[in-house]
């Protein structure tokens, strides 16, 4: 493959012209302590890092931004750190995912704007890689991911803690009457253990393992606990790794393709990855000019079988699914219904990348012969009640509830699911269906981890651990449960779910894929007639933009003045 040479290097514009403007660049470069022999006819390599105080997760990511400065300058690179927004899940309100689009936004415009030739992308935390890789996917450099990796397992007395899931699971005995104050505060202090992301198979390890699967990372890379040295060797490695990318002149449309969305969608669906996945797919994949929408993700997931013994929906946590063999042992389960011939960011293929690995502990990584469930994690709905799509996490759900009809007690928003869920007077029973309206991408706003409702208090007391819940929300990948999700389109725009009243029969039939409510057409066109659009949530500000612009889930709530690929000039210097 013919290799770059310096002067046809982006950067080349900033540094290598002879005028005023290159004066100041180079000037202002030795400024910062550098000669010129430390940058001139080097690719720069712009690292995108989240590091931040208001996010846990990414603690450690100041220092591993030095191990992959390390690795590009031992590769004849020049680095250059560049903050960007940090979206801390446990932190950020009303809702990280108000600020994917944000950090998208400021992934493309950092590169776009700088002398960048190549792009290490440092990050982890849920919104992180999907939000730096649709940036990186519209400006279209070089680029490669560091995912921030999970933290070590919890531990509370002589029980394993996964991130989420058991605050989700101890809360519910908390509120059962079953855990006291102290035990609570015992738990507070043992399930965030180390700095990394969530080590469930919450949002941020599924959307690692599909950078992975798109050819984004090294190999090997999504899989790696956070504060293992080999996650500091990965960092490195991936600093040298994206010199020789810039001068390969790899890029990121060369690697996110159609058939490695498919390959991403086939992996997230074998680990019963989160469901926020699929948004965040549907607009990776926009971004990218690949195809793929809920349709298509539903028949790759009903193909896929699910093998990743990981809780929410599983037994063990990220640090065990590592020492199993990580991604590349699944992967090889995998194999014949992955395409093997996509290239990644190594320059190799996967197939090449996934040679050798193998399963170290059955009961993690599960053979094909006896799978947790036949088919993936994800199920797409459809029916009077989400004519675009709703989502539902099958192997989460207590199995009775797979099919299920029950009258709707209805919260016309979260705060008065709050004031009333726990009323001993609420009228409902295990058979209810639990409905939130108001949840969703302009509704919440910005489509807030609503989703698994809490379950009634006087129901918790009977012994009801799930029942079925709909909303226009998403839900934490970390969360379990009969959760409907992300049901399209949104109440907030008038879609049926703010049709549904008190009493209204909901069936729910995951099987057949169908959501619906049992009323009439002409009664729901009535209901629809009386509806009342409601008052727009900001009146100015980067919330407006968002309101003006987000498309709705089944869409991958991108802005829709980002989608697509419209060339953009490169700009001017002068
Ligand atoms: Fe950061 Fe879960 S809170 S990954």
């Amino acid at each position: 493959m013919a290799k770059k040479k310096p002067e046809e290097l982006r950067s080349h514009r900033w540094y290598g012209a002879e005028d005023m403007r290159s004066f100041g660049h180079r000037s202002r470069t030795k400024q910062q302590g550098y000669a010129a022999q430390d940058y001139a006819g080097k690719p720069v390599i712009g690292i995108i890092n989240l590091w931040s105080e208001a996010n846990p997760c990414h603690t450690h990511l100041r220092t591993r931004a030095e191990e992959v400065k390390r690795g590009i300058w031992q590769a004849g690179g020049f680095p250059m750190e560049m903050p960007a927004l940090s979206p801390g899940e446990t932190i950020m309100k009303p809702t990280t995912m108000l600020y994917r689009n944000f950090l998208a936004m400021e992934t493309e415009e950092l590169l776009r704007a700088n002398p960048i030739d190549g792009a290490v992308l440092l990050g982890g935390c849920d919104k992180s890689i999907p939000g730096m890789l649709m940036g990186a996917a519209s400006m279209n450099l070089p680029a490669i991911v560091v995912p921030a990796g999970p933290m070590l397992r919890g531990y509370w007395q002589d029980k394993t803690l996964g991130s989420g899931s058991d605050v989700w699971k101890y809360w519910a005995e908390k509120r059962a009457g079953n855990i006291s104050d102290k035990e609570w505060g015992e738990i507070e202090d043992g399930i965030a253990r180390s700095f990394g992301t969530c080590m469930t198979m919450g949002t941020a390890s599924t959307m690692a393992a599909i950078a992975e699967s798109l050819g984004m990372t090294l190999p090997g890379a999504s899989s790696i606990p956070a504060p293992d040295s080999n996650h500091s060797r990965m960092a490195s490695l991936s600093g040298r790794r994206i010199v020789e990318m810039v001068w390969e002149d790899l890029k990121p449309t060369d690697l996110m393709t159609t058939r490695a969305f498919e390959n991403a969608v086939r992996v997230a669906m074998s680990m019963g990855g989160s469901t926020n996945s699929i948004v965040h797919l549907i607009a990776m994949a926009g971004r990218a000019g690949a195809e793929l929408d809920l349709d298509k993700f539903d028949a790759l997931s009903r193909a896929t079988p699910f093998l990743c013994n990981v809780r929410p929906s599983g037994k063990y946590l990220m640090e065990d699914f590592y020492y199993a063999g990580g991604i590349r042992a699944l992967m090889v389960q995998l194999r014949d219904l992955l395409h093997l011939d996509c290239r990644t960011a190594n320059g190799k293929t996967l197939g090449d990348n996934i040679e050798g690995a193998k399963v170290y502990q059955e009961d993690v990584i599960l053979p094909r012969n006896k799978p947790l469930a036949p088919e993936g994690g994800v199920a797409v709905l459809r029916g009077n009640l989400c004519p675009n799509g709703a989502v539902i996490k099958p192997p989460a759900v207590e199995p009775h509830l797979l099919k299920h009809s029950g009258p709707a007690v209805v919260f016309k928003d979260y705060n008065d699911m709050n004031a009333r869920l726990d009323d001993p007077n609420l009228n409902v029973t295990k058979d209810s269906v639990l409905v939130l309206q108001n949840a969703g991408p302009l509704g919440g706003p910005g489509f807030p981890e609503w989703g698994q409702l809490p379950i009634p208090q006087k129901l918790l007391k009977q012994g009801v651990r799930d029942m079925v819940r709909i909303s226009d929300g998403r839900m934490s990948g970390t969360s379990y449960g009969a959760c409907v999700l992300h049901v399209a389109p949104e109440s907030f725009v008038g879609g049926p779910l703010a049709l549904v009243q008190e009493g209204d029969i909901i069936e729910l039939d995951v099987a057949a894929r169908k959501l619906n409510l049992k009323v009439s057409d002409a009664e729901l066109a009535r209901r629809k007639a009386a509806w009342k659009k409601p008052a727009p949530k900001y009146p100015r500000g980067f919330g407006l933009l968002h309101s003006l612009h987000v498309t709705q889930a089944d869409k991958g709530c991108d802005y829709d003045f980002l989608e697509g690929r419209a060339p953009i000039p490169e700009p001017e210097i002068h």
